[in-house]
């Protein structure tokens, strides 16, 4: 009997170790945990030297969190743009990206709420997209979001706006602003809250993203930080200043040359700059807040997109996950193309990943999850009211693979 036993194990063990020298096998299994701990092994590749030092850690005894979570000390989560698993699994101007979705956590089916992108940073911030499927900075929210809430109980947020010029600007109100402008106002959703962009005391969270790193550095980063790099640098392009211009919004037709092929057009070289500057950022930022003091307990990183990119098939680019919103005869125009939708419409599948300081190895899971299950997994962390969607617990679930 022992010898079984000690037969089992060994086996247990030695299938253990191959999953952890395999790297594809991970995107085919689901729930799976490597041996491997990611933070570790970054250390070791030089990209990961976290701080002696840490932050004193906030005292959260007055937080009830809902379904088995803690609060987390700080969420910092990177907002992407335009871009699904199709061009960003395996891209070899993403390494930096494609490392992360290989060590740490991946949710492998997670999906955009709808198109275009302002109604997905409205929806992820306050449980819905409110029959907004356009990115015209002249809407307004009036609707509670997540800063009320996580006020209401005392806890901290700021949406640090990559090249914004001060804080609390909002700024033109056409679309696209300003072809000069670096900073796109619907990628900064906290803008568009009448209840904060009219007070100028809440408005002032809305910050330039160098204060970030002032932040981390002294101790004084909120508990949920929303990052919204500019239009150079969250893949979206755009601006006349990024390398992308004549392919804004990912023209169709060109993208698909120019995924790790050589060849050398302008318009591929543009996008694969795009990508990269996107990816350099994130090297950039990602070991700023995990080599800084404030990188501390149940800390965690999370990196999104917000919707997929512009060159799917329109079945794939609409679709969703839970609770896709459903829209019925209306005619849509991206960059000259207009198709009819008559159904559901939803965002597209775009990668999620994970870095989190208590969970820090690689996790992949396969569930369905989608904007409002990351709003609602950080509700839960500190037991605040379910806002919209989130309040469905039969179809939105909290992503215990990653936060539990
Ligand atoms: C946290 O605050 C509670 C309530 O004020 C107090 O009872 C508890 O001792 C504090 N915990 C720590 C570790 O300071
Ligand atoms: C954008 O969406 C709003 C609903 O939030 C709607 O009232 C408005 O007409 C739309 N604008 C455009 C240009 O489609
Ligand atoms: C865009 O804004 C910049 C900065 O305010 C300004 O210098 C430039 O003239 C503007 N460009 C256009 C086309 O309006
Ligand atoms: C290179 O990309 C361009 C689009 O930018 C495309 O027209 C051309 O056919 C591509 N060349 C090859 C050999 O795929
Ligand atoms: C992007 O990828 C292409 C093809 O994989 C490669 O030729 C090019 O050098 C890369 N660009 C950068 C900036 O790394």
């Amino acid at each position: 009997m022992l010898r079984i036993f000690l037969l089992v194990l060994a086996l247990v063990f030695l299938i253990r170790n191959t999953w952890g020298t395999q790297r594809n096998i991970a995107l085919s299994s689901s729930h799976v945990a490597l041996p491997s701990n990611g933070m570790e092994a970054l250390v070791e590749m030089g990209i990961f030297s976290p701080s002696s030092f840490e932050c004193p850690r906030r005292n959260f005894s007055h937080i009830q969190s809902k379904e088995g979570l803690e609060p987390f000390d700080h969420i910092f989560i990177f907002m992407m743009e335009n871009s699904g698993n199709e061009v960003i699994i395996g891209n070899k101007n993403m390494s930096f990206i494609n490392l992360l979705i290989e060590y740490f956590g991946f949710a492998a089916e997670y999906y955009g709420i709808t198109h275009t992108s302002l109604p997905n940073y409205i929806a992820l911030t306050s449980g819905n997209n409110w029959w907004s499927y356009n990115d015209s900075t002249e809407q307004v929210f009036d609707h509670t979001c997540i800063a009320d809430k996580l006020e209401e109980k005392g806890l901290g947020w700021k949406n640090y706006a990559q090249s914004i010029p001060y804080a609390g600007y909002k700024g033109s109100s056409t679309y696209p602003p300003n072809s000069s402008f670096l900073w796109f106002q619907d990628h900064v959703p906290f803008l568009f809250y009448p209840q904060i962009f009219s007070n100028p005391v809440r408005a002032a969270n809305i910050q330039p993203l160098e204060e970030l790193e002032k932040d981390l550095y002294s101790c004084s980063v909120p508990e949920y930080v929303f990052i919204s790099p500019d239009a150079c640098h969250d893949m979206h392009g755009g601006s006349d200043l990024c390398p992308s211009v004549s392919l804004y919004p990912n023209n169709p037709e060109k993208l698909a040359y120019c995924f790790n092929t050589q060849n050398t057009s302008e318009d591929c070289v543009n996008i694969n700059n795009l990508w990269k500057a996107a990816d350099d950022f994130l090297r950039e930022w990602i070991p700023k807040i995990v080599n800084s003091p404030s990188w501390t307990g149940n800390s965690v990183i999370v990196v999104t997109w917000d919707e997929s990119n512009f060159n799917e098939q329109l079945d794939v680019f609409i679709q969703g996950g839970p609770d896709t919103p459903y829209v019925s005869s209306t005619f849509f125009t991206f960059d000259g193309h207009s198709f009819l939708i008559d159904g559901f419409y939803g965002g597209g599948q775009v990668p999620l990943i994970v870095i989190s300081k208590k969970k820090p190895y690689h996790i992949v899971t396969r569930t369905k999850y989608n904007h409002y299950s990351l709003l609602k997994s950080i509700e839960a962390a500190y037991g605040l009211d379910y806002l919209g969607y989130t309040s469905d617990d039969r179809q939105i679930k909290v992503m215990h693979e990653f936060f539990g």
